[in-house]
């Protein structure tokens, strides 16, 4: 267990929007933050973040909650680990276990957990042999020292070096009490066919792989001396910690330097990277020499819309690269390229012309991606006009997937000139390649007949089979955590007044998350304390503080965009709680006496088949009263939402 005081020093410390920053680029908006949200996939950012709550909250995929549960759900981490980690960004001492059996304690731990220890042991493990190690010394470290890496830039990626021995991580690794299968699975030992078990990265340099949080989560290891029989690099499978096609290499280092800059260099390979680095450029990321993906983008996209696109010199490479420079402006990038001289890449031209040279050579070669497609397509078509209409066709392809009409605009008539071509006529080609690409989705959107009208007693009898009570539970719990605080005639506080109405009609929360909550409430009263939306949202239940983030962040001052959206919010909730207590309860009452009802129904339908004339008589009598209540609620209803 972990003490409150330090839950609450933890808490206290923690900024919601330092958390968030570490993964999503964030704007001002209002007195909120706006971003990319990075757990569904979006274009245009709809990722709330409230500092003064300390909350966040998604109004495209509706996930919200508070640090806590933020890095529970970035990283995969459990309650108690996502606290370990808030402590550590916040240089918060945690609280040392006396006597823990190790064992024990990594039988507890989740998959994920487990395998980040095994890495950060692994990373220490290979370093170690780098620096101290007399063939690590010779071998590794002088390799990096004649590629010219310097000293704090081989620390500062972690570099190391994998002993030249079958089993020398192995024997290590479970001498430290790792679990055998544990060690397998992050691959960083083999196992052959005869069930022979090695280090997979034996006589290797090692390139640690971090993910967003600065942790290392994969390895790669290159060969030393060019040998074709075995391949260049070896990387780490995929595992729960890395998933390769959500990774960008060097992302964590660069983070800061692409905000200040607001842009990124995206280059091929690892040794790129690093040479830029050396080179005082820490914008720089690469997607390890795979093509791109759209997580990768995405990963991009959170921190800047511009990317420049850094080139091997030759031609068939590049032609390769454009169905991923596409997929930039797809995802509404803005992308330039620079292209380096044949047989070169940025790290072997950076050795070459060094620091200075380089760094101008990036900004004098910098060109826009698409008008650099022209000149690179325009190349081989000149003076043949049939190869030009493909050039033209191919150009307008890409500048149909920019998502901006007034970019797509500009970049047309810039390119009309380029292509010699009228304008209409890339604009009318430009508006085919448009409405071709449209998605299956999007098109049976458009031709969708208008939904046939149901029967609406039928509807009510369906939606009360299908959800019972639930949203009329939840709109209660959400209004208990947004207002039980506030004064309320007749009683100490709204909570009061609502846990009253409950009680008077012996509602049965359905949902266990909502029952939870209520009893929270009850405790709290209980106790003579106040029913806070604090309370709730920094709850050591990592489910109660994220529905309270949920409940606070559908209110008015989180909902801007919604309101904006759809214009529904007439009035402040805050000036209206009264009402919209008033009308949950009854909404409430009114599904739970529904239920009721049909519940009786069902039972009617049993006695009449078993002839069974007195009880059948009792249940009848039950309906009509039933009926009655029903009818007076929904006329209490119409009430409240007239008046
Ligand atoms: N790569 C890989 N596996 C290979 C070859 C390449 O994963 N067998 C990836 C690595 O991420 C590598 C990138 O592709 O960094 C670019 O490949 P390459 O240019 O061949 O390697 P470099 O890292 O640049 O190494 P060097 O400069 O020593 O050639
Ligand atoms: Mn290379």
């Amino acid at each position: 267990m972990v003490p409150q005081q330090k839950i609450d020093e933890i808490i206290q410390a923690t900024q919601i929007q330092e958390v968030v920053g570490e993964v999503v680029r964030l704007k001002k908006r209002g007195v909120n933050l706006l971003g990319l949200c990075p757990f569904h996939n979006e274009k245009t950012p709809s990722f709330t973040v409230s500092p003064a709550k300390g909350i966040y909250k998604c109004f495209g995929c509706g996930k919200a909650g508070n640090s806590v549960n933020f890095i529970m759900e970035h990283d995969g981490l459990g309650y108690i680990e996502a606290l370990k980690s808030l402590a550590e960004k916040y240089n918060i001492e945690w609280p040392k276990q006396e006597n823990v059996n190790i064992d024990e304690e990594r039988k507890l731990k989740t998959e994920k957990e487990s395998l980040q220890i095994l890495n950060n042991w692994a990373i220490t493990y290979f370093e170690e042999n780098l620096w101290q190690h007399e063939e690590g010394k010779t071998i590794g470290l002088s390799y990096f020292t004649e590629r010219g890496f310097r000293d704090d830039i081989i620390k500062k990626f972690k570099l190391g070096y994998s002993l030249n021995a079958w089993d020398d991580l192995l024997t290590k690794s479970k001498t430290a009490q790792f679990n055998e299968d544990i060690i397998l699975k992050s691959g960083l030992v083999k196992q052959n066919d005869q069930g022979k078990q090695y280090d997979a990265y034996r006589g290797r340099v090692i390139f640690p792989i971090h993910g967003a949080n600065g942790k290392v989560i994969a390895f790669a290891g290159r060969q030393l001396i060019k040998d074709d029989k075995s391949p260049k690099y070896v990387n780490s499978p995929e595992t729960v910690l890395y998933h390769k096609s959500n990774e960008l290499y060097g992302l964590f280092m660069a983070k800061n330097a692409i905000r200040q800059q607001d842009f990124c260099y995206l280059v091929e390979g690892y040794t790129d990277v690093i040479s830029m680095h050396q080179a005082g450029i820490e914008n720089v990321v690469a997607s390890s020499g795979t093509s791109l993906t759209e997580g990768q983008i995405k990963l991009i996209k959170r921190q800047t819309e511009n990317v420049t696109v850094l080139y091997d010199g030759d031609a068939a490479g590049i032609k390769a690269s454009i169905r991923g420079i596409d997929m930039l402006l797809e995802q509404g990038l803005n992308v330039k390229v620079v292209l380096f001289p044949d047989g070169d890449d940025p790290d072997s031209y950076c050795k070459k012309v060094g620091s200075s040279q380089f760094n101008q050579y990036l900004q004098q070669e910098a060109r826009d991606f698409i008008l650099f497609k022209v000149n690179l397509l325009l190349k081989d078509a000149q003076h043949d006009p049939i190869k030009k209409a493909t050039v033209s066709r191919e150009i307008v392809e890409s500048i149909s997937l920019i998502p901006d009409g007034l970019k797509r605009s500009a970049f047309i008539k810039e390119c009309a000139g380029l292509l010699d071509m009228p304008e209409q006529v890339l604009l009318t080609e430009l508006n085919k390649t448009r409405n071709a690409h449209l998605t299956q989705k999007e098109k049976e959107f458009i031709n969708q007949p208008p939904a046939e009208t149901l029967n609406y007693e039928e509807e009510i009898k369906q939606v009360i089979e299908e959800y019972g009570q639930k949203n009329q539970e939840t709109q209660v719990i959400k209004l208990l955590i947004q207002f039980g605080n506030k004064p309320m005639e007749g009683f100490n506080s709204a909570a009061h007044y609502m846990l009253h109405q409950i009680a008077e009609d012996e509602i049965d929360f359905e949902l266990e998350t909502s029952a939870l909550i209520l009893n929270e409430v009850k405790h709290l009263l209980h106790q003579a304390l106040p029913v806070t939306s604090e309370y709730f949202i920094h709850h050591q239940n990592p489910v109660i503080s994220s529905i309270a983030a949920n409940a606070l962040a559908t209110a008015y001052e989180l909902s801007e965009q919604w309101e904006t959206k759809f214009d529904v919010l007439m009035t402040k909730p805050d000036e209206n709680f009264i009402k919209e207590i008033q009308s949950s309860l009854l909404h409430l009452k009114l599904r739970n006496t529904q239920k009721i009802m049909l519940h009786n129904l069902k039972e009617i339908e049993v006695l009449q088949q078993q002839q069974n004339s007195d009880a059948l008589l009792i249940h009848m009598m039950l309906h009509k009263e039933l009926k009655e209540k029903e009818f007076k609620l929904a006329q209490q209803i119409g009430a409240v939402i007239l008046n």
